[in-house]
């Protein structure tokens, strides 16, 4: 499935993407693992989150089919799971199988996830290091999915110093730490989002935040509760960007989550002269939204400041289009991180400006990007789809036609892009050969 883009055009109306992904899939965990019943409303219907839903529906979870982004989960408690009786498949999604390696670590079953050719690539080490520390046994195919998890271990609550700025592994050392005797805490190299922690609390989980030291005892109750998940600030990022570059747009982004350890995208974009409106704030089952009225405004280059980068992760490949539009040079460092997602994102956002006549030069942590005349052109997604949605926005500043090749994978995270983006404006049409 591809994506054609007539170049040109403005964004503009009023629209609510998709929920939160992050959010989404932690819904699912916790609440299958809290007593009694949890709502969840505004739950992101898109490939990642349903493999977490899948699975815990496979270890014996009741979770209603998901409608209108509304679903209930009967949770079982923290040792009510039982048993896949299959290899859990859990697809793209490297939240899925990083989390979920935490909170298997600590059941009495054995377990074995794995996804497709992108997450069989993707480093596992990073997980694995810490839970075996705490007693797990996880065999993984040099360091890599499937993994394969051991039960009836007894996990030891300890202290981590995470190596890399990533929620993902923090998340996992704190899922493990629900199942481990005594105190289990964690430290950041930099703040990163802070779902789990937030959400713990929501259930009920005393989760210890003090001094840049996060940390949670064992064998607590998780108590169900309602969840509204608001808009994914990462999908709504593309929109941030497009409405930013295309000359004569007025776009409002309703509801959408912004998280202090998630809106990097909003402050780098504003450092680089863009006109984002943040409106009707408001807290919302624990979570900062926010709606965000975007209208274009001349870029310019700048430095993006290297602790923003953990803070707008997701978002950078659409950064990097907004810098193909601004006046000068944006440099990005300290984002090798970007290397080990869903595709080697530096590469991916280099091969394809370059496609589209945009001068940019690679460094092993970042990319730094020459703004210019976007050209049409053909783009390789590499199978992940910030890269197909960030080049798409690309077409509203084109001079001529943009085919992205291979966009299946946007479903993943963000399910009607091509239908949402066309309705304010984007010329997007989606077909098969
Ligand atoms: C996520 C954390 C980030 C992000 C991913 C979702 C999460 O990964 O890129 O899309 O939900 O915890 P890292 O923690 O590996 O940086």
């Amino acid at each position: 499935m591809h994506f054609y883009l007539e170049p040109g055009g403005k964004l503009s109306g009023s629209i609510r993407v998709p929920g939160d992904k992050s959010m989404s899939h932690r819904s699912i965990m916790l609440g299958s693992i809290a007593e009694g019943r949890t709502a969840v409303s505004g739950f992101l219907e898109g490939d990642d989150a349903l493999a977490t839903l899948a699975a815990f529906r496979a270890m014996g979870v009741g979770i209603t089919d998901p409608d209108n982004g509304s679903l209930t989960i009967d949770g079982v408690g923290l040792r009510g799971l039982k048993a896949p009786a299959d290899v859990m498949d859990v697809g793209n999604s490297g939240t899925s199988i990083r989390l979920m390696a935490g909170l298997l670590s600590g059941q009495a079953f054995d377990s074995i996830i794995t996804g497709d050719n992108s997450l069989l690539r993707r480093p596992m080490a990073r997980v694995i290091t810490p839970l075996s520390q705490m007693g797990a046994l996880i065999s993984s195919r040099e360091g890599c999915p499937p993994l394969e998890i051991r039960g009836g271990r007894p996990l030891t609550g300890f202290h981590y110093d995470l190596p890399v700025a990533s929620a993902q592994v923090k998340s996992s050392v704190l899922l493990a730490g629900l199942y481990a005797s005594g105190r289990t805490s964690v430290t950041e190299p930099a703040p990163t989002r802070d779902h789990t922690e937030r959400m713990l609390t929501g259930f009920g989980y005393p989760v210890e935040v003090a001094d840049g030291v996060i940390s949670l005892e064992g064998g607590g109750r998780l108590i169900g509760t309602d969840i509204d998940i608001p808009a994914d600030i990462s999908s709504a990022a593309f929109f941030l960007v497009g409405a930013s570059i295309a000359e004569g747009s007025d776009l409002v982004l309703e509801h959408v989550g912004i998280n202090p350890t998630r809106d990097g995208v909003i402050r780098i974009l504003r450092a680089m002269g863009a006109d984002i409106e943040t409106m009707n704030e408001r807290l919302v089952g624990g979570e900062p939204v926010a709606d965000l009225r975007v209208r274009s405004a001349p870029l310019r280059g700048i430095h993006i400041p290297v602790e923003e980068v953990p803070l707008a992760i997701d978002e950078l490949p659409a950064v990097l289009i907004a810098a193909a539009c601004a006046e000068g040079v944006t440099v990005l460092s300290g984002a090798e991180e970007l290397r080990v997602k869903e595709s080697d994102r530096i590469a991916s956002m280099a091969e394809g400006l370059s496609q589209l006549g945009i001068y940019n030069t690679v460094q092993p942590d970042g990319i730094e990007v020459r703004g210019g005349e976007i050209s049409g052109g053909v783009i390789a997604t590499h199978h992940d789809h910030r890269i197909a949605m960030s080049f798409s926005m690309a077409a509203l500043r084109a001079s001529d036609r943009i085919k992205i090749s291979d966009c299946s994978h946007v479903a993943t995270s963000f399910p009607g892009f091509a239908a949402l983006a066309s309705g304010v404006g984007l010329q997007l049409e989606v077909a098969d050969d």
